[in-house]
């Protein structure tokens, strides 16, 4: 045993490396925007209990977001209004205010968009 089995062994490694950074879609979408990530993250941090954690279909409680613009969810998710003319998915007043997600919005709009 000497220097050719360690080689051996990182080749392996690097090899099995390169194969699990190469992903399906997610993974290419999330590596090439920085925001999209970010954006992700708050979701499933703050909205999958009643969202769907695919933003394209209903969840539990809330309705489908996938395609929702920056001023939609800033306005909702900031104030629980909409904005004006918009006509809103579900009648109700359900969903609370994340006042402390302000920063986030540009990102949510990101992966939501
Ligand atoms: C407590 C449950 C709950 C949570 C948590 C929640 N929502 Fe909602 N959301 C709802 C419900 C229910 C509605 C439908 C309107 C209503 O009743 O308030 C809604 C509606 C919306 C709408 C308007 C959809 C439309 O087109 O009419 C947006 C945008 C939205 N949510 C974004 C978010 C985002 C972004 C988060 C995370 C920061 C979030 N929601 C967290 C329950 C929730």
């Amino acid at each position: 045993m000497g220097n050719a089995f360690i080689s051996l062994v990182i080749v392996l490694m690097t090899v099995g490396l390169s194969a699990c950074s190469r992903d399906p879609d997610q993974a290419a979408q999330a590596s090439k925007d920085p925001d999209w990530e970010r954006g992700r993250a708050v979701y499933i941090a703050n909205c999958v209990a009643c969202h769907n954690s695919d933003p394209s279909k209903d969840g539990p409680i809330g309705p489908a977001l996938k395609g929702s613009d920056q001023e939609l969810i800033e306005t909702r998710v900031l104030t629980s209004n909409y904005p004006p003319n918009y006509k809103p998915k579900r009648p109700t007043k359900v969903m609370p205010q994340f006042p402390f997600l302000k920063s986030e919005i540009p990102y949510l709009a990101a992966y939501l968009r």
